[in-house]
C-alpha cells in the first residue's frame, strides 16, 4: 500500500470533488500538511521543478479541461488517471468501444472511488465506456507465507472493507469481486469479452503470494486484453523493494514461466512527462500481450518511404493518405 492522500470523493457525476475538481486537490493538499510524509513528497516532487511549469500548472488547474490536469500531474491519484486516460485513448484508436480496468486490492476503497471519477472523466473526454471491477477478500489481508510477503510491514487482517458501505457509494459502472484473488480470478476470467478487452490494472495486495495468484488473470486466450495492457504496480518504491520479495517477485516469476506474455517497465515514460519527478512514474509497467491480434505480421498499408532531403526527396513523397490497402495477412501474399 502506497500511502499517498486520498481524499473521499462523490463520484458517477460531474462535481468539483470529482477527478481534477479544485476542491479535491485543495483537500487533498491540505490533509498531506497533517502528515509529514506527504507534505515531503509534494515539496520534493512539484517545488524541484521549474517554477515557469508550476506557474502554468496554476493557470491548468483553474482553467485546464480534464486531460490538460492529467498532463500536468493535477489530479488526485495521478498514477490512475494517467493509466486509465491512456488506456482508453489506446482503445479508441484501435477502434474500441469499451474496455475493463482492474483494481487488486480495494480495502477501505478510497482508490476505487478515485478511480470511479477518474474513469467518469476519461469517459466523458475519451467516448469509451469503462467497466471497473475491484477485488479484494474484504476480510482484511490474508496470512502472510513467508518473508516474501514482506511481513515487516503487514499482517493478517490488515486493511478490511466495509463491503456493503462501499458498494453503496459505488456507481452501476464498478463492481466488487470479493474473495481470495485465487478463488474469484478464473470465473472472472471466463466472464471478461472480448469487446471490452482489459485494458488497465492496478496491483496493491501488498503480497508476493497474492500478486503470483492475481496475475493468473493474463494468462486467458489474447482477444482479451488490449495488445498493451497498462498496469500500476503499487509497492514497489519503498526502500525495502527488491527482487526476491513482493510484487517484483510476482513479475519476474511471471516473464519466467509466459513465453508470450511478458510484463516490463513502460519504456521512457518520464521523459514524456512534464513533472519529471514524480514517483509514480517508476510505478507504470505495461503488459505485453505478444500474441494478440495485432501483433501479428500483415500488410496493413502501404509501405512507408523515409523523405531524404539531400536526394531531393521530400515529405510528400510518402504514400498519399488516400491509397488505403485491404489488409492481408502476410501468409496470403504470392512471390
Ligand atoms: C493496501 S490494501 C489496498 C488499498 C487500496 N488499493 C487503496 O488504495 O485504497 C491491500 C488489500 O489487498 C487485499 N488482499 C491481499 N491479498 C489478497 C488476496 N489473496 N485475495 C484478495 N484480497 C487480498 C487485502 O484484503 C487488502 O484490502
Amino acid at each position: 500500500m502506497n500511502r499517498t492522500a486520498t481524499p473521499p470523493q462523490r463520484h458517477g457525476k460531474s462535481n468539483d470533488r470529482g477527478a481534477g475538481g479544485f476542491k479535491s486537490l485543495i483537500y487533498a493538499f491540505r490533509r498531506s500538511l497533517n502528515e509529514r510524509h506527504k507534505f515531503a513528497k509534494i515539496f520534493r516532487e512539484r517545488l524541484t521543478e521549474p517554477l515557469h511549469l508550476n506557474v502554468l500548472a496554476f493557470f491548468v488547474l483553474l482553467f485546464g479541461k480534464f486531460h490538460h490536469k492529467v498532463e500536468f500531474d493535477l489530479v488526485v491519484r495521478q498514477q490512475l488517471a494517467f493509466s486509465i486516460l491512456h488506456a482508453a485513448r489506446q482503445a479508441a484508436t484501435r477502434g474500441l468501444r469499451k474496455i475493463s480496468v482492474v483494481e487488486f486490492g480495494v480495502a477501505s476503497g478510497t482508490g476505487l472511488l478515485n478511480m470511479c471519477a477518474i474513469a467518469s472523466e476519461v469517459m466523458r473526454t475519451t467516448g469509451v465506456m469503462i467497466e471497473i471491477y475491484g477485488f479484494d477478500a474484504a476480510t482484511g489481508m490474508p496470512p502472510p507465507i513467508d518473508h516474501r510477503d514482506h511481513p515487516e510491514h503487514w499482517q493478517q487482517g490488515d486493511f478490511p472493507m466495509d463491503v456493503d458501505r462501499l458498494r453503496n457509494a459505488l456507481p452501476a459502472f464498478a463492481h466488487l469481486i470479493i474473495g481470495d484473488v485465487k478463488d474469484t480470478i478464473p470465473s472472472f476470467l471466463s466472464m471478461l469479452s472480448r469487446d471490452a478487452p482489459l485494458a488497465f490494472v492496478s496491483l496493491d495486495l501488498d503480497y508476493y503470494s497474492s500478486t503470483k495468484n492475481a496475475l493468473e488473470l493474463f494468462k486467458g486466450p489474447a482477444e482479451l486484453y488490449a495488445a498493451t495492457v497498462v498496469l500500476y504496480l503499487d509497492d514497489i518504491v519503498e526502500e525495502s523493494t527488491n527482487p526476491w520479495c513482493g510484487e517484483l517477485l510476482a513479475v519476474r516469476e511471471f516473464n519466467d514461466e509466459n513465453a508470450m506474455r511478458k510484463i516490463s517497465p513502460f519504456p521512457a515514460l518520464r521523459t514524456r512527462r512534464i513533472f519529471k519527478n514524480a514517483l509514480w512514474i517508476d510505478q507504470i509497467y505495461l503488459l505485453h500481450v505478444l500474441d494478440h491480434e495485432e501483433r501479428k505480421p500483415r500488410i496493413r498499408r502501404l509501405a512507408n518511404v523515409l523523405p531524404n532531403e539531400y536526394l531531393g526527396m521530400r515529405p510528400e513523397a510518402r504514400q498519399r493518405a488516400d491509397q488505403r490497402p485491404v489488409e492481408v495477412p502476410v501468409d496470403g501474399i504470392r512471390g
